[in-house]
């Protein structure tokens, strides 16, 4: 790949960043339209030229220009191509949808912005009130040692409440004792990497499609990473002992991004796996609470309490933006995840911890999740309801849960074209090949973040959506 282009005339500079490569594309573009080499209005080559200009698949450069277009960046318009917008901002993605960059400087006008990228709750939502109650309860209680080093395996007062709240909402076999409190999932997993790697272990296998962050953070802690296939009963685990490794990360409740459930006959086989070889399962258990059409299934977690790792997140049920996560760890990885988390001291903030223990404990946190699934619900049924009037071409895979829905696009359908086509009408979505590892399935399809817009911008979002969507069915 070029480590150099011009674009417009204009030299460009790609850092080589290996597998970041659409990251770095849009750290080159975005510094080149700051520091002005690239003019509002120039008019960019499209995803296909650049693409062959670079070297990169398509999706890559197509994804970059939406990414850059949701920010603000660019602007995408159907018939003149992509081109750079106005005066962008750095904080333009915070701007309400419906507002140009531009707003009022009378400079180019940035199409209405919509995101229905996976990956976030909606932050519109965050229970703020309750939070602030939680907080200052929190505070008027808490002993002097809150605010010192001690517990950097995480408060006790939220060990004792999810503990607690895991055993009843997801059946987890958790002693307070045995969780580790950190600072998000992806730190979660770079210390079960850290703690796998330090008892010898070489090979952490991922689902072949995932978040591409978590196999980076597992190369970080010299963990090579491994395919395992996915299908309609979820991650092909009875394939583990062909693939081989020494550990596996799984989306068992809800694959992402297909988004279906891991079966029984398949949890076994993880499971017996993992106890034939002395491996371990890393259970990403990230949206465990979202279930729209039956009782939650529990975590395999409580299968097998000394095989799996078990992790879970208030990225989804809350906020990503408070880095609070919890790992329930089987005894010998829990002395080691310890050990470092006392080095480091980095786990989530003491007070946000004690916010978190009382949101459980007084009942908010299950009010909340309950409402924001009931929420999410009817989004989802929304999607469904709009696919099927509008574009009955397209199939929407997986079980009535989570955040997400992956949509398989019509035979013969480009990915990275629809992903142009809903930029150019100001819509943000992301394809199914940029979260595979390995060469594309082999038929287009997009996923599908319903929960991502603010609650008044989904039905515009959605509208969008079926637009783009009715063009290519
Ligand atoms: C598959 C998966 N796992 C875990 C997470 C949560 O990550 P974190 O807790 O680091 O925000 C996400 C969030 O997007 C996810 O999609």
């Amino acid at each position: 790949m070029a480590d150099r282009w011009a674009i417009a005339g204009v030299d460009l500079h790609l850092r080589p960043l290996g597998s970041r490569v659409r990251a770095g594309l849009e750290d080159a573009l975005r510094d080149a339209v700051r520091d002005g080499r690239l003019a509002t209005g120039t008019r960019l080559p499209s995803s296909r030229a650049l693409a062959a200009d670079l070297g990169l698949a398509r999706n890559t450069v197509a994804e970059a220009y939406s990414q850059l277009v949701a920010e603000g960046w660019l602007v995408a318009r159907q018939g003149s191509g992509t081109r750079v917008a106005g005066r962008p901002r750095a904080e333009a993605s915070a701007r309400p949808a419906g507002r140009s960059p531009d707003a009022g400087a009378g400079a180019a006008i940035a199409e209405p912005r919509h995101n229905l990228r996976p990956g976030s709750p909606d932050l519109g939502s965050f229970p703020r009130a309750a939070w602030v109650s939680a907080t200052r309860r929190a505070l008027a209680a808490a002993p002097p040692d809150a605010f010192g080093y001690s517990f950097s395996q995480g408060r006790p007062e939220l060990r004792g409440a999810l503990a607690e709240y895991l055993a009843r909402a997801r059946g987890v076999v958790a002693d307070p004792e045995r969780i580790v409190v950190c600072g998000g999932f992806a730190q979660a997993l770079s210390l079960t990497c850290e703690a796998l790697a330090a008892r010898g272990a070489r090979t952490l296998v991922t689902e072949r499609h995932g978040l591409d962050t978590h196999r980076r953070i597992a190369a970080r802690q010299g963990l090579a990473t491994r395919p395992l296939e996915i299908d309609e009963h979820g991650a092909r685990t009875d394939q583990l002992v062909e693939v081989g490794g020494d550990a596996v990360l799984l989306t068992a409740a809800h694959q992402f991004p297909f988004g279906v459930a891991l079966a029984p006959s398949r949890r076994g086989a993880a499971i017996d796996w993992a106890s034939d070889g002395d491996r371990i399962v890393v259970e990403d258990d990230y949206d465990g609470e979202f279930r729209y059409d039956r009782q939650p299934v529990g975590a395999m977690q409580a299968l097998a309490p000394d095989r799996v790792v078990y992790a879970g997140t208030a990225s989804k049920s809350l906020a990503p933006g408070l880095r609070i996560a919890w790992l329930v760890l089987p005894d010998d990885l829990h002395p080691h995840l310890l050990e470092t988390q006392e080095l480091l001291r980095s786990g989530p903030d003491a007070v946000a911890q004690l916010a978190l223990a009382d949101l459980i404990r007084s009942g908010a946190y299950d009010r909340h999740v309950r409402r924001a699934r009931l929420a999410y619900r009817r989004r989802r049924d929304r999607l469904l309801a709009t696919i099927t009037r509008e574009a009955p071409a397209v199939r929407v895979h997986g079980i009535a849960a989570g955040l997400h829905a992956l949509l398989e696009l019509p035979p013969g359908s480009s990915e990275a074209e629809v992903i142009e086509l809903a930029a150019s009408r100001g819509l943000a979505v992301a394809g199914l090949e940029s979260f595979t590892d390995g060469p594309p399935i082999g038929w287009p399809a997009l996923v599908i973040g319903y929960a991502t817009p603010p609650e008044h911008g989904y039905t515009a979002a959605l509208a969008r959506l079926a637009a783009v969507l009715a063009q290519v069915s």
